[in-house]
């Protein structure tokens, strides 16, 4: 079990006052909170080691390259790589994606090939592959979801004789929990290169690319306690030894005269222009928390928060959640609809009450076509610092919501 109260002192926005209520922060799923640890590691590096990296020789500048590195090698263990150059520091997922689609995608997917992707996709790992494909001339060809929010079985067979398998190891609407490692297996078999976004799974359970058998992994540093503006691809090194880069210019190169360029070996041959060095350093400070904690505990105490998520508000009149009904097969969120109401009427009424939650579509467009739900839904998306007594206090409030507003 993890000591959520002793926790919770280490995130001073949580004692904030939203309208006068105390702050119940419920979107960790589309951005987490910082603990003071990663905030202080980033002020010790600004205050003592600020230089440029992987370029000059005087002291601030190889500390600076030090801690950089440093940020990529707890990374790297992080995720069980071979390697640390497996791990290109990048700005988000999002970017991460792109930077295989340009930089894999573009060099190898030709006219009539196949990418198979899922409609479970954030859009992150959706329209990059939809681009690829378009431009390209390939095809584009989706896995569906069963009522209960997960893959469709028989529609895995898509991925044999693909070039391409992009999925996500959980969803960030319907909470389902992908086995990535047999999806790699069947993307391997298949002879497709499986591309894995790990956005929503790798802040919540411990993650082992080496047992996943992915060849890329993509995740961000905002939603596992880290600053905005640090992305992490992991890639097996012979497909990044393959790929094109992704940007030109600055350290990416070995050398240049002015007719030709050569690239620069791995992880720099990616990462053109100065990296988010203090980012990084605060990715490498919220791992070290992570790890203070343990993944597996973090993933026992999410499972805890989505069987009360399940319990108390999926089970309440008036209420539909989606995806899979047992808690031990999702991430800790929630996404809802409450019948009747606007999702954007409920989520302004609990920012009344200091409940902050996400409405919309949540970067998942094509999914919320899918479940019915052109207007978006409303999601409760947990982590580390939250209690059942927020979920409770959800609840209680929904409640109060639905009474109000029902017709
Ligand atoms: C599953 C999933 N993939 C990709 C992303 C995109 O992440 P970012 O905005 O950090 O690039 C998100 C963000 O919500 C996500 O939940």
């Amino acid at each position: 079990m993890i000591d959520v109260e002793k926790i919770r002192k280490d995130f001073p926005i949580l004692e904030r006052k939203i309208r006068g209520k105390k702050l119940v922060y419920l979107d960790s799923t589309a951005t987490s909170q910082r603990p003071r640890q990663v905030m202080e590691a980033v002020r010790r590096f600004e205050e003592t080691k600020n230089a440029n990296v992987a370029r000059s020789i005087h002291t601030l500048a190889e500390e600076a390259t030090a801690e950089y590195e440093s940020a990529r090698d707890k990374t790297a263990k992080f995720v069980n790589a071979a390697e640390s150059r497996e791990i290109i520091f990048t700005k988000n997922t999002t970017e991460s994606l792109n930077l295989i689609m340009r930089g894999w995608g573009e060099k190898f997917i030709k006219p009539g090939d196949r990418i198979v992707t899922t409609i479970m996709e954030h859009h992150s790992n959706f329209v990059p592959w939809q681009h690829l494909a378009k431009s390209r001339g390939a095809k584009f060809e989706v896995i569906d979801i069963d009522e209960d929010g997960k893959l469709k079985e028989d529609e895995l067979d898509k991925v044999r004789g693909a070039k391409i398998f992009a999925f996500t190891a959980a969803s960030n609407v319907l909470g389902t929990i992908n086995d990535a490692k047999r999806l790699c297996k069947i993307a391997r078999d298949g002879g497709a290169v499986s591309v894995v976004d790990g956005a929503q799974s790798v802040p919540g359970m411990p993650t082992d690319v080496k047992a996943m058998g992915c060849d890329f992994l993509a995740f961000s540093g905002h939603k596992m306690l880290a600053p905005f503006g640090i992305g992490v691809l992991y890639g097996r090194r012979e497909l990044l030894e393959a790929m094109d880069p992704f940007l030109y210019g600055s350290e990416m190169i070995k050398k240049v005269d002015v007719n030709n360029a050569t690239w620069n070996v791995l992880p720099h041959k990616f990462e053109a222009g100065t990296p988010p060095v203090d980012e990084a350093v605060g990715l490498g400070a919220a791992i070290d928390y992570l790890n203070g904690i343990g993944m597996e505990n973090i993933r026992k105490h999410e499972e805890g928060l989505a069987k009360r998520l399940i319990e108390k508000i999926g089970a309440m009149e008036g209420v539909r959640f989606f995806g899979p009904r047992k808690a031990n097969e999702r991430t800790g969120l929630l996404a809802f609809e409450v019948e009747g109401i606007h999702p954007h009427d409920v989520a302004v009424l609990l920012d009344e009450e200091g409940i902050a939650i996400r409405t919309g579509h949540h970067c998942a467009m094509p999914l919320h076509m899918r479940l019915g739900m052109p207007g978006g839904t409303n999601r409760a998306g947990t982590y580390i610092y939250n209690t059942i007594d927020e979920i409770d206090q959800l609840a209680g409030s929904l409640g109060k919501i639905r009474k109000m507003l029902k017709r």
